[in-house]
């Protein structure tokens, strides 16, 4: 996850953005960089490892520059290293960048028969030359970053400085947070609000699309061409609210977290439109041989995987069974070197899911899924892939889930390219949906307000069912676990046309049941006339869904919720939101420790 800090001001830019590059060190990083301007010229800075190797750097050289930009990068995809860190230049400018250029190789070829000559693998250097050419052709920097943001195509937080203007910090957004905070002679600009609280309260947050000019005296901010003004806020943050970024819980942070993290977990793995994975260790011949796949996981990272069974028996033609780790370690398993292990876990340190690893390792192929760089279980497995989702700390999972099935996806799509079950105008529309993912969940996101009221109207129940079908069935039983785990509420998962089998005995005025309807034709109807049993016993149905078809919803459902259809491959990620937040608020209006829920803890290592 990477950090983003900017200062224009009286001190000296220097120390303002190393300190609030220390604020962001939370969220994990690989490198660090500052560029500073001062006296027409700029100087770059930049080290691998942590802050203090950058500031080893310094010790002998302490600029009086009073503006800069400094960046944490925490690489997904180029080696952690000093020539990949941020920030990246190109003749008068510099740049940082949070986020996906995802037509960057597109741009990169275009951009080479111009003569520029790149020294990083990363996509960030692009945005750099872009912007220098645009200025080149006689564009001011301003309307040269404009002209840049036109032709890329991702998700982007960029901050560029131009030596021949030494007066501002030019700043562009699109799906990746800024704020711009201001106090009489400074100027602060940054990925995240703690970064800049020391030195001020008043902020204004960009919104997607913004273009904006941020000199000592003024805030320039453009939308599509047209001057706007963005309201400011006064942040009265306490230290502790500030680690939390503002948020009353840790899990309601993490709910939100999940825009950028999963921009920051498809960082890298797009290319071209198709589907990179250049950290692991994966040959075509490999991707061929596969002819069985196993997960193992526990809680959360085991419903990740019954989603992904679909993933990759639909994608990539390759059968696949889920087991929990627990259940797996003691089982006698036929397998062969043909078979992939894929072991999923948010901590990498979960002890039933080790042990299952360990048990079958040393027969069959192993990749892991994992968040934690260096956990035990990235240690035993012959590759990772990680979710970027940062660090996770209620112990409720939601974004690390959300990015295990990103992550899940992404690697089925590529077993399906590689083996050629896919081909290349179905792999551009797949990537494609998911580039619009970060967007999308920040549009469920909005529905925050009416889920806290289905709370309020639901939170004294004493049972609930989730109900779903097909690839959004391990969606209820998502929704269930989170429900019991911060509310101590009864909750129970069920695929929908089960209910008759026996729940439906269950079913009165009092118990709730949760629907997750895909807007999928054939189990809309299916799910739909479910739906109708439990009216008909009296029970009260919330729906969550991505059809367009609310009235008919409405008219078995008490409450509708809806979010974005984006494809129905991810619909469970999105489908996922409004039940955290429901589950998140339930606990609430109950009054339980929401981060912490009695008997529970975030890793478990132990059987
Ligand atoms: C614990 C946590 C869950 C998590 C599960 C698996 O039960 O409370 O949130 O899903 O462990 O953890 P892992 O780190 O292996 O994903």
């Amino acid at each position: 996850m990477c950090g983003i800090v900017g200062y224009i001001g009286e001190n000296k830019a220097q120390e303002v953005i190393l300190s609030g590059l220390q604020k962001l060190e939370y969220r994990g990083y690989d490198s660090a960089g500052i560029a500073l301007l001062e006296n027409g010229e700029i100087t770059v800075t930049r080290a691998q490892g942590k802050l203090e190797e950058l500031k080893k750097k310094f010790t002998n050289t302490k600029s009086k520059a009073s503006l800069g930009i400094g960046h944490t990068r925490w690489a997904t995809h180029g080696r952690p290293s000093e020539t990949n860190a941020h920030p990246h230049s190109a003749g008068r400018v510099s740049l940082i960048h949070n986020g996906i250029i995802e037509n960057y190789l597109e741009l990169k070829e275009e951009l080479e028969k111009l003569g520029c000559e790149f020294k990083s693998e990363t996509d960030t250097e692009i945005a750099a030359h872009l912007l220098n050419q645009e200025i080149k052709n006689g564009l001011e920097p301003f309307e040269a970053l404009k002209a840049t943001c036109k032709k890329v195509r991702g998700s982007y937080a960029f901050l560029a400085i131009d030596k021949e203007n030494p007066d501002r910090i030019l700043v562009a957004k699109n799906s990746t947070p800024i704020v711009i905070g201001f106090s009489e002679n400074q100027k602060f600009i940054a990925s995240d609000i703690p970064a800049i609280l020391n030195y001020t309260k008043e902020v204004l947050i960009l919104e997607d699309g913004d273009i904006a000019e941020i000199m000592l005296d003024s805030i320039k901010v453009e939308n599509d061409g047209v001057l706007v003004t963005r309201k400011t806020q006064t942040i009265n943050w306490d230290p502790v609210t500030a680690q939390k970024g503002g948020y009353k819980h840790f899990m309601l942070k993490e709910i939100y977290d999940q825009v950028e993290a999963s921009v920051d977990t498809v960082r890298g793995r797009i290319k071209n439109s198709k589907v990179v994975f250049s950290n692991i260790d994966f040959s075509v011949e490999e991707a061929k041989s596969i002819d069985r796949i196993i997960m193992i996981a526990c809680g959360t990272a085991w419903h990740a995987c019954l989603v992904a069974k679909y993933y990759f028996e639909t994608l990539a033609g390759i059968p696949c069974e889920v087991d929990y780790s627990s259940e797996f370690r003691y089982r006698d398993k036929p397998v062969s070197k043909n078979t992939l292990l894929i072991p999923v876990s948010q901590s990498g340190e979960t002890l039933d899911t080790l042990a299952a690893t360990e048990s079958i390792s040393k027969l069959v192929k192993t990749l892991a899924i994992c968040n934690v760089l260096g956990s035990s279980l990235s240690r035993k497995v012959e590759n990772v892939i990680y979710t970027q989702a940062g660090p996770e700390i209620s112990v409720a999972s939601t974004k690390a889930f959300t990015t295990q099935l990103e992550a899940l996806y992404m690697f089925a799509l590529f077993l399906g390219q590689e083996r050629g079950i896919l081909n290349k105008s179905t792999i551009h529309e797949k990537v494609n949906a998911v580039i619009k993912l970060p967007a999308a969940i920040a549009e469920a996101l909005k529905d925050e307000e009416a889920i806290k009221k289905t709370a309020k109207l639901f939170y004294q129940s004493q049972d609930f069912f989730y109900i779903g079908r097909g690839i959004c069935f391990p969606i209820a039983l998502e929704g269930a676990l989170k429900l019991k785990e911060i509310s101590y509420i009864h909750a129970e998962g069920y695929p929908a046309g089960e209910l008759k089998h026996g729940p439906l005995a269950l079913i009165d005025e009092d118990v709730p049941v949760v629907v997750i309807l895909q807007k999928s034709d054939v189990l809309f109807e299916k799910t739909l006339s479910n739906l109708k049993e439990v009216e008909a016993r009296g029970g009260k149905i919330i729906a969550i869904t991505d059809s367009p078809k609310i009235d008919l919803i409405s008219s078995v459902a008490s409450v509708v919720h809806s979010v974005p259809f984006i494809s129905g491959d991810l619909s469970p990620i999105l489908m996922t939101v409004p039940l955290q937040l429901l589950a998140y608020y339930i606990a609430v209006f109950n009054g339980t420790d929401v981060d912490l829920p009695r008997n529970l803890a975030k890793s478990v290592t132990v059987e």
